[in-house]
């Protein structure tokens, strides 16, 4: 017998319409004011070089060129990786405390000069400035910060065995959460004594050259630490140079799986963090309304630039209505534009290629037979690519919205009758990143999540993130954990 205790409101597009209008803010602009160089070099042997064979940067809110960045050549990939092996040695010798004073200095430093970087953050990525500095940056200085405190504990989390650093760490960044992505990477591997080069995302390089300016402030030792700008060509330059000891990646399942390739010949560790087409579910005795705020998070955060964004909605039957209902109004009374702006909600796709990428699929999901809804009717900036909260019904399985990562604010619903079938529905993926359940009954969620493929799966909630806890994947999501005790042991050597 189906419990139906969700109330069911009357809802009607007069009353949405009303709802919108109530929520209408003045603008509310960022204040302060980032200087931004003209031309940045590479950052290498703990300075910046002079910018060579630059490329330029610009803000997808208003398609303006933000700066010119370097394109690190095999040279440069080179000299970054002497550095890295020369800073070595010393480097991993330090006791952990000293390496932990470090990792304190820096996390303070990302605590101070936040709110410039969160600026930043949102100018050169197009995330809304209310993520980057309510989301992005604490979670930047709480990795530090954790990390830190494992670097003189690590016999504790490797006890009876002898552990030592893995050498030379190439780590290759996505744009979707950059500086973010850096701590997730840097703070582990420093801690257990390695040291690192780091490739950021071209279209997000700025903030990551911020943080190496912060490596000089904190003292950190000439090397340990470089930062290399450029694009695939410069990723598949430090993937395969000879001299690095581990490949960390986080971005497409293409890029992905060439790296594995690189690293099996070479016989070197790798971890990978992949694409996702996550299942969001919902039960018919879920609290309806927190599951729609949790369905909002889930898919319209940082524009759907999530690899664990919960771009498939699994709705139980008997409370589809309601929920579409419901949604529709709160997709209304999102703010999409000006991510500068505080009151944003949803801010600006992070590229043109991505722009017209999302774009495609929308084509495609019509194409294929699904109705496209975008219930948001709020002016879109003149300039820049903005995309509205999108979902689509009438999806079946089959189809390509409900199958591929769009990596947009593209949802796809689909709904199920029974648990059995929304299990088999949600791990009916090639991917297996992350999960929601939203039920109100504790032992559903035990059960449920117990039998999802998906390295996360949070329960009546949704994107959630702490530097205590480890994230990753299952099958094309990738391998290996970031967060908690579990980050530390892919930058060491066990025995
Ligand atoms: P990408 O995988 O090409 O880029 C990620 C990083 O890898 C960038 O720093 C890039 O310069 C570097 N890279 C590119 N080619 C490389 C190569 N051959 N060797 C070494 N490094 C290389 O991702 P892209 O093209 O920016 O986005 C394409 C799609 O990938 C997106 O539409 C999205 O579906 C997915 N994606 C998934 C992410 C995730 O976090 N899971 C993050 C970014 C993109
Ligand atoms: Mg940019």
């Amino acid at each position: 017998m189906t419990i139906h205790t969700a109330p069911s409101h009357p809802v009607t597009n007069t009353h949405a319409l009303e709802f919108a209008k109530a929520w209408d803010y003045a603008p509310a602009p960022e204040t302060a004011k980032v200087t931004i160089e003209p031309r940045y070099g590479l950052f290498i042997g703990g300075e910046f070089g002079r910018p060579t064979n630059v490329f330029a940067t610009i803000n997808p809110a208003n398609e303006e060129t933000l700066s010119e960045v370097s394109t690190a050549s095999a040279k440069d990939v080179d000299r970054a990786v002497s550095a890295a092996r020369a800073a070595f040695p010393k480097w991993s010798a330090l006791p952990g405390v000293e390496r932990a004073k470090y990792l304190f200095r820096i996390a303070r430093r990302v605590q101070e000069r936040s709110r410039e970087l969160a600026i930043l953050e949102t100018m050169d990525g197009g995330k809304p400035i209310k993520e980057s500095r309510d989301v992005d940056l604490p979670l930047v200085a709480q990795h530090f910060f954790y990390y830190a405190g494992w670097a003189d504990k690590l016999k504790w989390a490797f006890p009876s065995t002898s552990f030592s650093p893995v050498g030379v760490c190439a780590q290759i960044i996505p744009w979707n959460f950059p500086l973010m992505m850096a701590a997730w990477k840097i703070a582990p591997a420093l801690a257990c004594g390695n040291t690192v080069i780091l490739k950021p995302a071209e279209t997000t390089p700025l903030t990551a050259l911020r943080l190496a300016e912060i490596f000089a402030e904190a003292g950190l030792p000439p090397g340990v630490v470089n930062i290399i700008t450029g694009d695939g060509g410069t990723g598949a330059a430090l993937a395969n140079h000879t001299g690095i000891d581990k490949i960390a990646f986080t971005g497409s399942t293409d890029v992905g799986k060439r790296l594995a390739k690189v690293a099996a010949a070479r016989g070197i560790p790798i971890t990978l963090e992949l694409g996702g087409k996550s299942a969001n579910i919902i039960f018919d005795d879920a609290p309806i309304d927190q599951a729609v705020e949790g369905i909002v998070s889930a898919i319209y955060f940082n524009q759907g630039h999530v690899c664990c964004a919960g771009s498939r909605l699994l709705v139980q039957e008997g409370v589809v209505e309601e929920v579409i209902a419901k949604l529709r109004i709160r997709l209304q009374s999102l703010r999409v534009g000006d991510p500068l702006d505080k009151n944003t909600d949803v801010g600006a796709i992070n590229s043109k290629l991505q722009f017209d990428k999302i774009n495609e699929y929308l084509r495609i999901g019509r194409d294929e037979g699904a109705t496209l809804e975008q219930p948001n009717a709020c002016e879109l900036p003149k300039r820049g690519w903005f995309c509205r909260p999108t979902f689509f019904t009438g999806v079946q399985q089959s189809h390509r919205i409900a199958r591929e990562e769009i990596f947009g604010p593209v949802l796809a619903v689909m709904t199920f009758r029974t648990p059995e079938e929304a299990v088999m529905k949600a791990n009916n993926t090639p991917y297996g990143l992350s999960a929601g359940v939203w039920t109100s009954k504790g032992s559903k969620v035990f059960e449920t999540a117990g039998k999802l493929k998906a390295g996360v799966v949070w329960c009546n909630t949704f994107n959630q993130f702490d530097a205590s806890s480890p994230f990753g994947g299952f099958k094309e999501s990738g391998f290996g954990r970031e967060g908690g005790m579990q980050g530390l042991r892919p930058y060491v050597k066990l025995g």
